[in-house]
Order: structure tokens, then sequence, then C-alpha cells
């Protein structure tokens, strides 16, 4: 679907039901996709219960009419394996299929995303059922990928899930000695004589609230776990499909930030990244761009797949507004900014029953092509093909990159102190917000990803140093790269035990200073400091530092810590290393990105034009800006090269001004001098 030979173009469609419908609609659904220039269908995402009626007993004619039909009207497939929501009589016959909870609640039959990962028998099925699909679709050339299951997440702690988890606890520690060490056991008198003592870390056990537990080296193990054993359910699909149709690409909808997944785990096993956006109507668009980049980020650049997003509205939001015009369009090409390369929906045709009936479609109720929605997805659909395959395949440059790794939220997710306001997802926005602001690209990368092709590296609380992680941040920096990180930095290792010996840790050489305290305020609290000329707040926490190496550059200005360091820069090797001691407000972040990526020497695309974001992507056909204007009023953008509209066809000249109406998009080719 993504770096596809049999794809030459943006793919446009999207999840595709027929099967909840009678078949004279069917024809109908097809006239309706060509009007808007629709050319794939995401097909059999909920269809287990009617492919397979008990544990022999298989029914794919229904589905042979489905891909026949999609076949012999053109239209590409994303073929899914239907095994996100497993059918009734599996519930019934086979029990171990179904979750426990966090509170110990064992489940029955109904919902969704809710087969136990540990179970035999959803194993045994899921993965007999996607062979099946395989060895019966195989030589469907249309089909350009394969979607195991639908949005993979949740957590159980059943019988099943436990018996796995010490297992998985053997595996990896060996010995229930070692155990007891990396979970410092010592500690409340937990010490465990026999892998059979350890439960699964739910509320029955060491919790009092989702994110609050008493032993955090085992919630943060249970993650883990919970992530891999889902993975493994990915994994027994994967390995069946690709066993058949090894050319055909596999992948799976991913959801973002998500943060049950360690989605750089899951990365490795998937052919391309997909995710689906759902944005509300106020959720900020930089935010949106975030979650593009970390997407974009999980394969090292490559380009992703738009899987999901509404083309109005969402059924479960509290107020489910309508996206207004141009805004479905705007959000479309902002994903092909940020390096997709489909834009797809959920869903085609509007369901008559059960809770996603008034969730927003291609096709409404009223069934017919003469509605707003309808008429603004087939504009953007023949937009669509005339950029044909210009853009595809085409890579983001950035020479900045923000460190994100699940291991690091679990963590500071499930800290007891230093305040329940600290949250690791706003931390990373913060300084991603600055880059975005001064149209700046940057990467969104995990912790086995290579640093030397960047000149400036964040990772915002990197509160645990795993492994050799300060080895790979030592070799960047002494190599002249700059790297920059916050308070609760290099506390602990990869188990949450401490790195004793002053704080932060093993980074403590490369960024010059020690860390003798914190103080958290409360949600009024604030310090202050000057930076530049100009004061900003601390907030949230602020360290107690002093220098060893390194040189203070601003000073906290209250307090009985007045004086001592906020900003230190630690000239290492032939680089630098920045410390951050507190959380400021967004004035600071973006001054302060915009000096380093001036002594890293990067430069922005552009220079900022009211919220118009600005990104850059690249292949063998040019070079391509795109301008997302988010406001509603019009701007005019002054730009530096000549250039061609691929939307308009309108020719510009360096130092020509290029109006851009509110919400409406630019996407500009360099053309070469
Ligand atoms: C998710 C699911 C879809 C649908 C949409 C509704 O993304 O994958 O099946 O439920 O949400 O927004
Ligand atoms: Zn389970």
């Amino acid at each position: 679907m993504v770096e596809n030979e049999k794809v030459n173009k943006i793919l446009y469609g999207g999840d595709y039901n027929p099967e909840q419908w009678p078949e004279e609609i069917w024809e109908e659904d097809m006239r309706l996709f060509q009007l808007a220039h629709i050319d794939v269908v995401t097909l059999n995402v909920f269809s287990w219960a009617s492919l397979q009626s008990d544990e022999d007993t298989y029914h794919f004619e229904k589905l042979d009419q489905i891909m026949d039909m999609a076949r012999s009207h053109g239209l590409k497939v994303c073929l899914a394996t239907s095994t996100a929501a497993h059918p009734a009589w599996m519930a019934r016959k086979h029990p171990d299929i179904l979750r426990t909870d966090f509170n110990g609640m064992k489940h029955k039959f109904g919902g969704r995303h809710n087969s136990c990962p540990n179970s035999p028998t959803y194993q045994k099925y899921a993965r007999m059922l996607a062979e099946k699909l395989a060895v019966r679709y195989k030589d469907y050339d249309n089909i350009v990928a394969w979607h195991i299951s639908n949005e993979f997440g949740g957590a159980c702690y059943c019988e099943n899930c436990e018996r796995k988890f010490r297992q998985w606890l053997k595996e990896r520690y060996g010995t229930i000695a070692e155990v007891n060490r990396v979970w410092d056991t010592a500690f409340w008198g937990h010490t465990f004589y026999d892998f059979d003592d350890i439960v699964t870390p739910n509320m029955l056990s060491e919790h009092f609230a989702a994110n609050r537990t008493t032993f955090q080296g085992i919630t943060l193990d249970y993650r883990r776990f919970n992530s891999e054993s889902i993975l493994n359910c990915y994994k027994l699909e994967y390995d069946a499909i690709h066993a058949v149709t090894p050319d055909i690409p596999i992948t799976t909808n991913l959801m973002g930030p998500y943060q049950d997944l360690d989605y750089h785990m899951w990365a490795d096993y998937m052919d391309f990244i997909s995710w689906d956006n759902y944005p509300a109507n106020d959720t900020p668009f930089e935010e949106t761009a975030f979650k593009h980049d970390l997407m974009r980020g999980l394969k090292q650049g490559k380009p992703f797949a738009l899987m999901e997003q509404t083309p109005s509205v969402t059924n479960w939001l509290p107020y489910n507004s309508l996206k207004r015009p141009g805004v479905m369009r705007l959000w479309s090409y902002q994903a092909i900014a940020h390096g997709s390369d489909t834009v797809m929906f959920f869903q085609m045709r509007r369901s008559i029953g059960a809770c996603e009936k008034y969730h927003g479609a291609v096709i409404d109720h009223v069934g017919h092509e003469h509605t707003r929605v309808f008429r603004e997805i087939t504009a953007l659909g023949s937009e669509l093909d005339k950029i044909g395959s210009l853009t595809l395949g085409a890579r983001t440059d950035a020479k900045a990159a923000i460190v994100f790794d699940w291991d690091n939220w679990w963590a500071t997710d499930i800290s007891a102190g230093p305040s329940v306001s600290l949250h690791y997802c706003d931390e990373i926005l913060h300084y991603y917000k600055a880059f975005h602001s001064l149209n700046i690209p940057v990467d969104v990368i995990g912790v086995k990803d290579d640093l030397s092709r960047y000149s400036f590296v964040i990772a915002p609380l990197l509160y645990m140093v795993k492994s050799d992680y300060d080895e790979k941040i030592r070799t960047f920096v002494n190599n002249g790269g700059i790297f920059l990180t916050t308070f609760f930095s290099g506390y602990t290792d990869e188990h949450d035990l401490v790195t004793v010996g002053g704080y932060p840790g093993k980074l403590r050489d490369i960024l010059g200073i020690w860390v003798e305290e914190e103080d958290a305020l409360p949600e009024d609290g604030a310090n202050s400091f000057t930076y530049k000329d100009t004061v900003y707040q601390a907030k949230l926490i602020c360290d107690l530092l002093h220098t060893e190496n390194a040189k203070a550059l601003c000073h906290y200005e209250h307090d009985f810590y007045a004086g001592m360091p906020v900003l230190t820069r630690n000239a290492f090797g032939k680089g630098a290393a920045y410390y951050v001691a507190t959380r400021s407000d967004a004035g600071f972040y973006q001054t302060l990105i915009g000096d380093i990526c001036r002594e890293a020497g990067i430069e922005p695309i552009i220079e900022k034009t009211g919220n118009v974001e600005v990104t850059m992507r690249r292949n063998a056909n040019g070079t391509f800006l795109f301008f997302l204007n988010h406001d509603e009023d019009p701007h005019d953008i002054c730009l530096h090269h000549a250039y061609r509209n691929i939307l308009t066809d309108v020719s510009y000249k360096e130092g020509d001004m290029m109006p851009l109406a509110g919400r409406d998009v630019a996407i500009l080719m360099e053309i070469p001098q």
C-alpha cells in the first residue's frame, strides 16, 4: 500500500462493510465510489462471526462475492483478517478467550478488541483464519495490503496471562533471586520465594489506581509483557500470511501515542506503519502534527498510511461537532505533509444499527451523493488523482530529533513522585511545538535509532537511561552533536532502580551538572528566571542543581534557591549538552530552540506566517513544500525560491507573494534553477 509497485498514486478510500447491507446497495456503492475517485477499500474488518460458525466450519462465499465485486470495479483492497472481535460461539465454548480486566472482573461476550492475548483458543483460531484468508485470496492481484485485526490494544489480567507472565519473567531474569533484585522486593517485605508467588499487578494486588502502584518494577514489566503478548498475536497472523503471500505488505492500524503498546517494538514486525487519526475540532493542529511525526518515526522516516479518519463527525466524543468546510481536506493534506501516502476514511457507508450509526461516512443515511460531505470528498479525490505519483515515497529531511520512548512514558506515568501533574507526552509536546512553530522539521525517534544523522537531539524526561543509552548520547555529543534534556532525567536504569551517586546518573558527565534536589510546585506555584532579557516562568518541577563543568545560562529568581541555575550548557567533546531544570512556557521554548538550532546550523524551511503549517518532503521527482493554513483568514506568503503549485499549476518566482485562503492548502514543487 505504501512504497508498493501496485500503487501509483495516493490511495483514497477506507473501511467498507458491504456485509452489513443487502446486495442491491453494493452496486450503488460502486457507482458512488467511482464518482468520489475512491480507489481502495479496507474489507473484512469485523466478519469473524460470519466467516466461521464453529471450530471447523468456515463460510467464505459472501467475502468471495465482495472481493470479486471490488476487483471487477477496479478497486484495490486492503484485506483485514477480522480477528478484532471473536464470535459468540467461541466465547461460549472456550471462555479462556475472554479477558479479565484491571479490576479483576472476568468479562463475558460483548464489545470488541476483547480477546485474551494469551488464550490458546484465540491464538489458534486467529492464526488459522488469517492463513485461510491468505490461501483463499492470494491470487487477487488487487490486494495492496493485509490489515491484521484492528486497533490492537488494552490489557488482560486473567489466569492465562498470569501463568504466561511468570514464564516471561523466567526467560527474562532466569532466577527468582534476580526478579527480587530488579524489583527491589526487599522493600515492604515483598520477597518472592517462587515464580508461582507472582500475581498480575492490578487492583487486586499492587495497584490503588490505574497508574498508582506500590511496586513500579512489576507494573513496568507487566506493561512490557502485555505489549509483547499482544504483539505475539499480531506476529502469529503475520507469519501465517507472510508464508503464503510474501510479496503483499502487512500492517495493522496503530493509534498515535497509544500508551498500552510499545510501538517501537511493534514497528519491527510491520511492513509499513498505518494509523487512525481522530482529532477533535479543538485539538491543536501541532498535536496532530506530532502524532503523524511519531508514526513516521517508527520506521525511520518511511512513508506511512493514514488508515482511518472521519470524513465529518465521530460518535464517541461528548460533542461530535462537524468538521467545518475545508477541514477534512486540510487535515488529509496534513497527513500527507507529514509523510502519509494514503488518505483513508472510517467509514464508507454509515451503518443503520449499533454505536457507530451516527459516525461520519462517505455515504450518508440519505444514500445519495448530494451532500456537503460527499462533495468535499469528491473534490479531494479529484485533486489526489491530479497529484498522481508525484509525492509518493517522499521523505522528510530533518536535522533535529526528539526522543520518544514507551518505557520512559510508562515509568514516569507510574512513578510515585515527584508530581501528579508530570505527564510524559506533555513534556515532549512542549519541545515539539517549539520546532513546529519555527517551521523546523523534526523527527520523533526511539532509543534504538541512530543519532548520527542529526545535529540536535532532545530527550525530555529521559528518566530511565536503559542499558548503554548514555554511551550513545556521549558519542553523539563527542562527535559534535548538540543534546538537550530536562529535569527528571537520568534517574534510573531499565528496571526503574535508581542510579546512585547523584542525579542525573549516567548523564552527569555529559551534562556537567549535579542535581541535588527537586522541588515540585503546586498547580498555581511558579518561580521565574530571565533568558535574554525576558522573564519566564518556572513551573511544575524546579531542580536545585550545581554546575560541575557546565556553564549556567540563567538562574532562579525566588525562594531559597534563588541564584541556582535553571539552564546550563556543557561543552563536551566537539559538541554541547543543555539541561533545562524546570518547565517553562511556549515563548521560552521557542526562543531557546531557535537559538540552539542556529548554533547547530539548522534552518527553518521558511519564516512563520500566522497559523500556516509548513513541511517539506523530498523524492526523486523533486522537493515539495506543503503549506497548510489552519486559520480561517487568508495569508500572503513570501517565497524565497521558484515553485509550481501542483494543485493549481500556478507558478511563482523567487520573491513572489503567494496568497493562501483560509483553511487552504498549497503544495509547491521547487523549480530547479
Ligand atoms: C476506530 C476503529 C474503527 C471505528 C472508528 C470510529 O478507529 O478502528 O473500527 O470504530 O474508530 O471512530
Ligand atoms: Zn488473559
